[in-house]
């Protein structure tokens, strides 16, 4: 595969400050919310939203705007927002994992990946309550708080720790992952349910995590995850061994070492 064409590094440094900076602005909105309170709205009965995923988002997109006036946008609560510049757009999950946030729960982040020429080249993830900070650029590594990241070296499925998630309609629909989730969970070490996509991505790339799999993810929960674990060494496809595109539902992540065994048990589908 040819390497990705790159933006100059003079932008790929302000691309990077500019992701930083509204990670941080919004880490913190979500740090106040967490501590003096939030509203929350049903979407239906099972998806539910606070009015601190909106500040959030609208914080990113402030930042953003600042220095690139002309890019595209698309963020899960705002939707896709045009530019006149279309060789980059910022995808935002401005509140991953917010029934966690919403229970009190502390596994969440904000998710900020930038596509230039519709692939990805940046991605940042801050998890505000731990204070972990995931960033990776195309070519340039990842890294957690500054420090290198790299995926486990775990060989096989019978030795894998596995995370997964489910989507919200569990309750209505048939493709609701509990049949891979039964099988994975008689093959591999363990299985764990995080509820923030996002971060399960970044605990693969710092080998917390050996495996993930999911099957109806948007583009804002795995855009900035899949720089930062492709890396840090590891291998992204869908259930079929295809390169991963973040406009396609079903994502396998892995440490590569143990993903045809895991790509074995979703055949079986
Ligand atoms: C959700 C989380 C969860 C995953 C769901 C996502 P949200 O995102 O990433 O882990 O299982 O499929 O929708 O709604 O908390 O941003
Ligand atoms: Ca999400
Ligand atoms: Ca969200």
């Amino acid at each position: 595969m040819s390497a990705p064409a790159l933006p100059s590094s003079s932008v790929r440094a302000q691309l990077k400050a500019t992701a930083l900076d509204a990670a941080r602005v919004a880490g913190s909105i979500l740090t106040d919310a967490a501590r003096n309170g939030f509203r929350v709205e049903y979407k239906d009965t099972v998806n539910l939203v606070t009015d601190a995923d909106y500040r959030s988002e609208q914080a990113v997109i402030e930042v953003i705007r600042k220095t690139f006036p002309a890019h595209r946008i698309l963020g899960e609560e705002g939707g896709a927002q045009s530019g006149s510049d279309p060789e980059y757009q910022w995808v935002i999950d401005p509140l991953d994992g917010t029934t966690n946030f919403a229970h009190g729960f502390p596994a969440y982040c904000v998710s900020i990946g930038v596509e230039y020429r519709s692939t990805c080249i940046l991605g940042v993830v801050l998890d505000p309550t731990r204070q972990e900070l995931f960033s990776a650029e195309t070519g340039q590594g990842a890294f957690l708080n500054g420090t290198p990241l790299q995926v486990s070296r775990t060989p096989t499925l019978d030795r894998a720790l596995l995370v997964t998630g489910f989507a919200y309609d569990i309750r209505v629909s048939a493709q609701n992952n509990l049949d891979n989730f039964s099988r994975f969970a008689l093959t591999a070490q363990g299985v764990r349910r995080t509820g923030t996509a996002a971060l399960d991505l970044c605990y693969v790339a710092a080998g917390r995590f050996d495996g993930f799999w999911e099957l109806k993810l948007h583009p804002w929960d795995t855009a900035a995850g899949l720089v930062i674990l492709r890396e840090a060494g590891g291998r992204v496809t869908d259930f079929k061994g295809t390169p991963y595109s973040i406009y396609e539902p079903s994502i396998v992540a892995s440490n590569g070492l143990i993903h045809e065994e895991m790509l074995d048990i979703l055949r079986r589908t």
